[in-house]
């Protein structure tokens, strides 16, 4: 779900909502007057119930850049350790005058339960294996920097992709923009046909490559599958590893994308991380623009949906 004053999930977004945060973003990229008073004196509050580098930090910089106050909710040191209900901790970070959390959490759903304990904007960044709409949002906007439009173009997202809140935010994004979407891995970890209602599934790896325009590459997320559900990491590496000579196979112009965190010489072979056509790191900086443009544009409503 996405309100104007929420971003949850891209399950029922549209085309115009993923264009708009993605041209927003390419403004703030190629900088916007005075974006430090955007969203001066508002208090953004993370809750990372799960690890982040990438997203707590970017996150973290995008409130900082437009002239908000970021703070970090330490889960294992607040009070719902000593037994604090969600409701109450919520009504107490408003209190002291927060107008957004953002929230990772390993159950999918918990944003969206937290959404209706907080009147201010709850950003999703990462529920189980649901969704991670600003992930979604960086990869568009890397592969739209890439491609201008993506009319026609193929993205093929390899790997772990039933356990993946990337690969169907990522998908969502890029499918709205227009692309066509293939998911690659082996059948017990692909998603149940038809993927999500839009995206292709295949098994066959050497045969989907030569046709992408980009790769993404995902991690077996070992933390989300119990052990009955998941083959063996080795076994996944090595029919599913992008690999020195796999790549070679990729069209000459096609791009390679991975979310991080790499685990290198499983799914992605070390020197092909900084390779000339990974985009690996464009992906990181662009978490940041996104990041800023879903914070304005959330918190811009919040006052209006306050007073509702
Ligand atoms: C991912 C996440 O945590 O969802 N990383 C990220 O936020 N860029 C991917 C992962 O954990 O594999």
């Amino acid at each position: 779900m996405t309100t104007a004053c929420h971003l949850l999930d891209l399950d029922g977004a549209q085309r115009p909502f993923v264009e708009t945060l993605v041209s927003r973003a390419r403004q703030f990229k190629a900088g916007v007057p005075n974006q430090g008073l955007r969203l001066r004196g508002r208090i953004v509050v993370g809750m990372f119930f799960e690890p982040s580098t990438r997203t707590a930090t970017s996150y973290a910089v995008a409130a900082q850049r437009l002239g908000a106050v970021w703070l970090d909710f330490r889960s294992e040191e607040s009070s719902l350790r000593k037994g604090e209900s969600l409701e109450d901790t919520m009504r107490t970070l408003r209190a002291i005058g927060a107008d957004a959390v953002v929230v990772r959490h390993r159950e999918a759903g918990f944003p969206h339960l937290l959404a209706r304990h907080f009147p201010g904007s709850v950003h999703n960044a990462g529920d189980g294996a649901h969704a991670h709409p600003t992930q979604g949002l960086a990869d568009a906007l890397t592969l739209v920097e890439e491609f201008g439009d993506l009319t026609g173009r193929r993205v093929l997202i390899v790997g772990d992709i039933a356990h993946s809140r990337v690969a169907r935010s990522s998908a969502k994004a890029a499918h709205l923009l227009g692309a066509d979407v293939v998911l690659c891995g082996p059948p017990l970890l692909l998603p149940s046909q038809p993927a999500w209602g839009f995206a292709a599934c295949t098994s066959d790896l050497e045969a989907a490559l030569p046709g992408a325009d980009a790769v993404i590459m995902l991690r077996l997320q070992i933390e989300r599958g119990t052990h009955g559900e998941l083959p063996p990491a080795d076994d996944v590496a090595r029919a599913y590893g992008l690999t020195l000579q796999r790549s070679q196979a990729m069209a000459p112009h096609a791009i390679l994308m991975h979310p991080g965190p790499v685990n290198r010489g499983l799914e992605l072979a070390p020197e092909l991380v900084a390779a000339e056509r990974s985009r690996i790191a464009h992906q990181v900086e662009n978490g940041v623009y996104v990041r800023m443009a879903a914070l304005e544009r959330t918190l811009g409503h919040a006052d209006r949906e306050h007073a509702a």
